[in-house]
């Protein structure tokens, strides 16, 4: 389904040209579960924003379903990235002035959804996400893991085919943090997305089908990441990656 070759980044900053993305070459299929992990400053939401079509890469190819969108007009890209893909990030960014099901219903308002049609299907989603009694509650009013999953409904209510979340669970506490990972992985199995979860934390990664590293701007081989992935577990909990779940 998503089909990256050869994607550079290049920043430039001053005088000088920073090389952020050094060349990533991988595809993704429909319905797979991946993280993304690596060092802070490895690239990963440099990487997550060319996915989701939020940045263009300085040089490289990326077909969707065998589309070249780097050569779709900027509206079209936009309107692809609206009906393809969902975003989820760590400090959730709900509108504070909206309740729940406003804010997922936004997505849909931008489709010019009809309201009483855009109400229905958030109402429906924030049900799937264990919401259904939380509708009219401002975001202030939620806690921070209710707030996340106001964020998932959000970027579920558009039927997308891929869902991006960079550090979904950064933000939240040990327990709450499962039960959204346990949410993606519900999502992954009922409405068969390919979810991509950028994550510090081990155990969330842990859980994910497939494990993509990144070093530098470059991806670490399966082997070598999978090897990597223990270590780290091995140093945070004693226990081999597959035992951490
Ligand atoms: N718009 C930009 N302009 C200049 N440099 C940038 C820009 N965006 C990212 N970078 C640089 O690219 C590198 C990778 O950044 P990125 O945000 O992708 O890292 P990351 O892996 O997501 O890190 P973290 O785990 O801390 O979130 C960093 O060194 C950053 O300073
Ligand atoms: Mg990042």
């Amino acid at each position: 389904m998503l089909d990256l070759q050869d994607i550079v980044r290049e920043f430039t900053v001053g005088p000088t040209q920073l090389r952020v993305l050094r060349g990533i070459s991988i595809k993704f299929d429909a319905g797979e579960m991946v993280s993304i992990t690596g060092g802070s400053g490895s690239g990963k939401t440099t990487f997550m924003n060319i996915v989701g079509l939020l940045d263009k890469p300085t040089s490289g190819r990326y077909l969707i379903d065998g589309q070249d969108v780097l050569q779709a007009r900027a509206d079209n890209l936009s309107a692809l990235r609206n009906r393809l893909i969902g975003f989820v990030f760590q400090s959730f960014f709900l509108l504070p002035r909206l309740n729940a099901w406003r804010n997922v219903a936004l997505p849909l308002m931008y489709r010019r959804t009809p309201e009483a049609e855009a109400r229905r299907l958030a109402h429906e989603m924030l049900e799937r996400v264990g919401l259904g009694d939380r509708t009219e509650h401002m975001p202030s009013e939620l806690s921070g893991g209710q707030r996340q999953r106001v964020a998932i409904a959000r970027a579920l209510v558009g039927s997308p085919k891929l869902l991006l979340a960079d550090e979904p669970t950064g933000a939240l506490d040990t327990k709450v943090s499962q039960e959204i990972v346990d949410l993606f992985k519900q999502i992954n199995r009922d409405f068969g997305v390919l979810v991509m979860i950028i994550t510090h934390d081990p155990r969330v990664a842990a859980q994910c089908a497939r494990r993509v590293v990144l070093r530098n701007g470059l991806l670490v081989a399966e082997e070598e990441a999978e090897a990597e992935m223990d270590a780290i577990a091995l140093e945070r909990f004693g226990q081999p990656l597959a035992k951490v779940s």
